[in-house]
C-alpha cells in the first residue's frame, strides 16, 4: 500500500486553482476584485484570445512593496483579514488564494509600485515556480499579466470554450463588478475592440447612470427605485417596469455587501413579485443591492465566492418581494417608454421593416392559451342591443366648451378622451401628446385589481341569479369544479353538482355585473385542469381572479360614452399596475407630440 505523504505546494496550488480559476473569466474576476480592494479609481483590462493567451489588468490602486509582492503570491497570504475574524470581511478577497492559484496554472507576472515608494518591482511565477522580485518601472499601482492560462494543466485547457464565449464571460464578470462600483472607471479591450468602456461616475445618481451604461438606456429610463429596510437588512437598487422585460433571467443581478452573487433566491423572489404582471416566459430586469450584517450571511461557501448563504433566507426573500411590489404599486399606471418607441417604429415609412424593438420587450410575448382564447371571444362583435357592432365607426364625444380641452388634458397623465375607434380603442389627448388605450385590456386589469383588493379584504360579494343557470361541461371537469366549490364561493361564484356532466350556478361575483355564466364556468373548468392536482385553488386565487376579470371587463366592440371613457382613464390613473395587463403587455400607448412631429418630418 502507498504511504501517505504531504503534497508539494505547487501541486496543492494547482488543485486549488481547479476550484477557484475555472476559466479566464474567473481569473479576470479575481484580479479586478484585487484592484477594487486596493482602492483603484481606474481599472484597465486587455484580453487576447478571450483571455486564453493573455489577461492583463492594470490599476492605479495602493500597489505593493517588494516584500508585499513576494508574499502576495504565497498561499494563504492576505492583507485583508487583519483580525482573524471570518465574520468581519469588508473586502472582496479574504482567502489569500487567488494569486498563488493563478500562478500555479499560468505564466504570471506582477509589476507594482506602492504608493509610499518611488520604486516599482516585478515578480514572475511560471507553473508555480516563483522567481525573486526584480526592479521594474511603473507609474503607480499594479499591473498583473497572466499568460497561457492552464498551459500547466492541459486537461482544463481542453474545456475552454471559443474565444468569443470566453470573452463574453469575462465582459460579464467585469460588468457585474462595475455595477457595484460606479465610482471606478473600467475598460476592457481585446486588442481591436473595447467591449467595456465605463468612465468613473461621481454624481449622486451614479448607480442609475452606471446601470444604464451596462443594462441599456431603456433600463435607466424605465427603472423604479427600490429601497427597503428590515431588521438591519437594507435593500436598494433599481427594477424595470414590467413592460420592459426579457426572454431570460440573465438581466437579474443581486449584490450582497457589494459582492455580485448568483442566487436562486433572487430568481424566485423576482418571479413572485412580478407574477401578476408578466407571462411565465418573460423575465424582469433588476439590479438589487443588499447590505446584510456579516453575522447574517456566510460568504465562504463557494470557491469562487459567487454564492452566499443567508441565515434567514425567508426574510431576505420577503424583503425583496415586498420592496419590488411596493415600487410597482407606487408606479401606478406607468408603462415603459419602450412601448411608445416601439409603436413609433411601426409607424415609420416601410411599416417598420428592419426596425427591431429594444430588448424584445415589444411586441409582447404570446399570451397564455386560455387568455388568448378568451380575448378572441371578446373581440367578436356582440349581438345584443346594448352594444354596437365592432366597426370602424368613430364616436366623437360632444364638443367640449372652449378652454375645457386644455384644462382637462393638462391635469391628467392619461389626458381627456377624444374618441373611441373601432369600438375598441380610446384615444385621449394629453398636455403633450396622444394616448391610445386598449379598453378591454385596461378594464380587465382594473377589474383584476379590484377583485384582488376585495379578496384580501373579506372575500367577494355575491349576487344571486334570478334563474340558476345550468352549465354543461365534461364529466371530469364537473367533478373538479364541484371539488373546488368552497374556494370558488370565496371568489363569489356559488355552484353545485347537477348530474354527471353539468353544474348549476346560483350566485356570481357581484363585481362582475351581468356576466356570461356559461363562458366563465367553462374557462374556469379549463383553468382548474391546468392547475393540476398538486396545487389547491386557494394558492392560485389570483390566477382564477384574472380569468374572472377577463369576463367582467368592458368588451372590445362595446361603445363607450365620453363620460365612461374618461371614468376609465381616471380609474387607470388611480389604480396600481394598470399600465400593463396580466401578461406584461401594455394597456395603453403614449405618443409624445415631439415624436409625432418627427414622424411627419416637422422637426
Ligand atoms: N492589484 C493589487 N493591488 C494591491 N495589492 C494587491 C493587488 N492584488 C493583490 N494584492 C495583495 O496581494 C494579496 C493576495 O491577493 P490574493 O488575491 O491572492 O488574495 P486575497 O485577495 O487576499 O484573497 P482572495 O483569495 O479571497 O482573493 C492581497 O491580500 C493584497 O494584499
Ligand atoms: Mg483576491
Amino acid at each position: 500500500m502507498a504511504t501517505i505523504r504531504l503534497l508539494p505546494p505547487t501541486l496543492v496550488n494547482r488543485i486549488a486553482a481547479g476550484e477557484v480559476i475555472e476559466r479566464p473569466a474567473a481569473a479576470v474576476k479575481e484580479l479586478v476584485e484585487n484592484s477594487i480592494d486596493a482602492g483603484a479609481g481606474r481599472i484597465e483590462l486587455l484580453l487576447h484570445d478571450g483571455g486564453k493567451s493573455l489577461i492583463q489588468v492594470t490599476d492605479d490602486g495602493a500597489g505593493m512593496t517588494r516584500e508585499e509582492l513576494a508574499l502576495a503570491v504565497e498561499r494563504h497570504a492576505t492583507s485583508k483579514l487583519p483580525t482573524d475574524d471570518l465574520l468581519a470581511i469588508s473586502s472582496l478577497g479574504f482567502r489569500g488564494e487567488a494569486l498563488p492559484s493563478i500562478g500555479a496554472v499560468s505564466r504570471l507576472a506582477i509589476t507594482s509600485r506602492a504608493a509610499t515608494s518611488d520604486a516599482a518591482w516585478r515578480i514572475e511565477i511560471e507553473g508555480g515556480e516563483r522567481r525573486e522580485p526584480v526592479p521594474a518601472s511603473l507609474g503607480r499601482g499594479t499591473r498583473v499579466e497572466v499568460r497561457d492560462l492552464f498551459y500547466a494543466t492541459p486537461a482544463r485547457l481542453k474545456f475552454l470554450k471559443s474565444t468569443r464565449a470566453e470573452l463574453d464571460a469575462a465582459v460579464d464578470a467585469v460588468e457585474r463588478l462595475a455595477m457595484a462600483h460606479p465610482g471606478i472607471g473600467f475598460t476592457l479591450s481585446d486588442g481591436t475592440r473595447t467591449p467595456v468602456k465605463l468612465p468613473p461616475i461621481e454624481s449622486d445618481d451614479g448607480l442609475l447612470q452606471r446601470l444604464g451604461a451596462v443594462l441599456g438606456k431603456e433600463f435607466a429610463a424605465n427603472a423604479l427605485k427600490i429601497f427597503a429596510e428590515r431588521e438591519g437588512l437594507v435593500l436598494a437598487g433599481y427594477a424595470a417596469l414590467p413592460t420592459l422585460n426579457r426572454a431570460t433571467a440573465s438581466a437579474q443581478y443581486l449584490f450582497v455587501n457589494g459582492r455580485p452573487v448568483r442566487d436562486k433566491l433572487l430568481v424566485g423572489a423576482v418571479r413572485g413579485a412580478y407574477a401578476d404582471f408578466l407571462s411565465h416566459d418573460r423575465h424582469a430586469m433588476v439590479a438589487l443591492f443588499l447590505d446584510v450584517p456579516s453575522s447574517e450571511v456566510d460568504v465562504n461557501v463557494h470557491p469562487a465566492k459567487s454564492e452566499v448563504r443567508f441565515r434567514e433566507a425567508g426574510m431576505v426573500r420577503g424583503l425583496i418581494v415586498g420592496a419590488l411590489k411596493h415600487a410597482m404599486a407606487a408606479a401606478g399606471h406607468r408603462a415603459s417608454t419602450t412601448v411608445g418607441v416601439a409603436a413609433l417604429g411601426a409607424f415609420q415609412p416601410g411599416g417598420g421593416a428592419g426596425w427591431r424593438p429594444p430588448h424584445a420587450s415589444f411586441p409582447p410575448a404570446h399570451p397564455s392559451r386560455g387568455m388568448a382564447e378568451a380575448a378572441a371571444m371578446f373581440q367578436a362583435p356582440l349581438a345584443d342591443a346594448h352594444a354596437g357592432a365592432a366597426t370602424a365607426e368613430l364616436v366623437a364625444p360632444s364638443a367640449p366648451a372652449p378652454g375645457e380641452v386644455a384644462e382637462q388634458a393638462d391635469g391628467y397623465p392619461l389626458g381627456a378622451a377624444r374618441a373611441q375607434l373601432h369600438g375598441t380603442y380610446i384615444v385621449a389627448q394629453t398636455a403633450d401628446g396622444i394616448v391610445i388605450v386598449d379598453q378591454h385590456a385596461a378594464h380587465e386589469r382594473l377589474v383584476y385589481e379590484r377583485l384582488k383588493a376585495a379578496l384580501a379584504a373579506s372575500g367577494l360579494a355575491r349576487q344571486g341569479l334570478l334563474m340558476p343557470e345550468v352549465v354543461e361541461v365534461a364529466e371530469g371537469e364537473a367533478a373538479r369544479l364541484v371539488a373546488h366549490a368552497p374556494a370558488l364561493a370565496k371568489l363569489g361564484l356559488v355552484l353545485e353538482a347537477f348530474g354527471p356532466g353539468a353544474v348549476v350556478v346560483r350566485e356570481t361575483p357581484a363585481m362582475l355585473g351581468a356576466v356570461d355564466v356559461q363562458g366563465l364556468v367553462r374557462d374556469l373548468a379549463d383553468e382548474i385542469v391546468e392547475l393540476g392536482e398538486g396545487r389547491s385553488l386557494e394558492e392560485r386565487l389570483a390566477e382564477v381572479a384574472a380569468t374572472m376579470a377577463c369576463h367582467g371587463s368592458v368588451r372590445a366592440g362595446r361603445r363607450l360614452s365620453p363620460p365612461e371613457m374618461n371614468a376609465l382613464l381616471r380609474e387607470m390613473e388611480a389604480t396600481p399596475h394598470s399600465g400593463q395587463c396580466n401578461h406584461g403587455r401594455p394597456t395603453y400607448v403614449e405618443l409624445k407630440l415631439g415624436d409625432i412631429e418627427r414622424l411627419f418630418g416637422r422637426r
